[in-house]
């Protein structure tokens, strides 16, 4: 099978090229291909003619996107649009990726009145301009195309990019008090096992919208302490509030993503400690 994979440059992206090497894959970094440019979108679907695109370009700065909503908008609804509108025309099916951020913060409850996860059905209600941005693009993806699969992920780390797990192991080294939010919780993800479970997904022919994270729930603080643990680092880390971290882009308190329907397609990822262990190994960084 023919796959284009755009944003190629990007930590998923990287391990997406590596998940469909058994496939005739071409990757797409930034510099050759801007998802913006919608006649360069064209193009390059209508020449390379894929039979899978996955679009793994994204302006995932969350802060730099609540300055700078216009562009955020270009890059995360517009540019998916135009992939979307270029399967279409050629016949090709879509993934694409959006986020736990086109949920508001407030968890939903489930029976027994404790804290669930957010399902595919649950209202969104993005708090910021860098899940607006993804939620517009979800909409006009599905507009556009039948033929799609909308992946919602969350605190996503991998071997190669910007992440939190690196952020960590370099604050390690630097040897300083490391302070991190505690009252933020998510579902951490390797794009790993991200990677291969979409590589699965996107000959289903299940389209429509599916969470895929790994498994079980921590905060970034409880996040960081395992990260230190498994690489045997001491690190002088203590909790801070999210109000006390002041970013300029608001955060959502519950990133929580619900992964039923995920399973029921069988698509179940390992629990968010083992991928992280195996990410660690990856990164040469494990020690326990
Ligand atoms: N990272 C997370 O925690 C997280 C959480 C939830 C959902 N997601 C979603 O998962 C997907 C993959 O994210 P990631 O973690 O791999 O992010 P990433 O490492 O920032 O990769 C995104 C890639 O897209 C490129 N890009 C940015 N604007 C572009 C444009 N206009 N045209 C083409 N390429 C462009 C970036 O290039 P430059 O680096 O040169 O800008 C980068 O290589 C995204 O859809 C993201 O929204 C991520």
């Amino acid at each position: 099978m023919r796959v284009l994979v755009t944003g190629a440059g990007g930590q998923l992206g990287r391990d997406l090229v590596d998940a469909f090497a058994d496939h005739e894959v071409t990757g797409l970094t930034r510099a050759d291909l801007d998802v913006r440019d919608e006649a360069a979108v064209t193009d390059a679907v209508a020449g390379l003619r894929p039979a899978l695109v996955v679009n793994a370009a994204a302006w995932t700065d969350v802060d730099g996107c609540e300055a700078d909503p216009d562009d955020a908008h270009r890059a995360n609804a517009l540019g998916p649009w135009w992939l979307a509108r270029a399967c279409a025309r050629t016949g090709a099916t879509l993934v694409t990726f959006s986020t736990d951020y086109v949920f508001g913060g407030t968890a939903p409850s489930g029976p027994d009145g404790a804290p669930r996860g957010w399902t595919e059905q649950d209202p969104t209600g993005p708090l910021g301009a860098y899940g607006r941005s993804k939620l517009a693009g979800e909409a006009l993806v599905r507009e556009a195309l039948d033929a799609h699969h909308i992946v919602r992920t969350a605190w996503v780390s991998g071997a190669r990019g910007r992440n939190f797990v690196r952020t960590m192991l370099r604050l390690a080294d630097e040897g300083g008090p490391v302070r991190i939010v505690d009252d933020q919780i998510g579902s951490p993800t390797t794009t790993r096992d991200l990677a291969a479970a979409v590589r699965r997904l996107a000959v289903s022919g299940r389209y429509g919208t599916v969470h895929l994270v790994n498994e079980g729930r921590c905060s970034w603080h409880e996040l960081a302490a395992a990260v230190f643990e498994a690489a045997g680092r001491t690190v002088d880390l203590a909790p801070q509030s999210t109000a006390e971290a002041a970013r300029p882009a608001p955060r959502p308190a519950w990133s929580v993503l619900d992964t039923t329907h995920a399973r029921a397609l069988g698509l179940e990822l390992p629990s968010w400690r083992d991928g992280l262990e195996r990410l660690l190994d990856e990164l040469g960084a494990r020690t326990r």
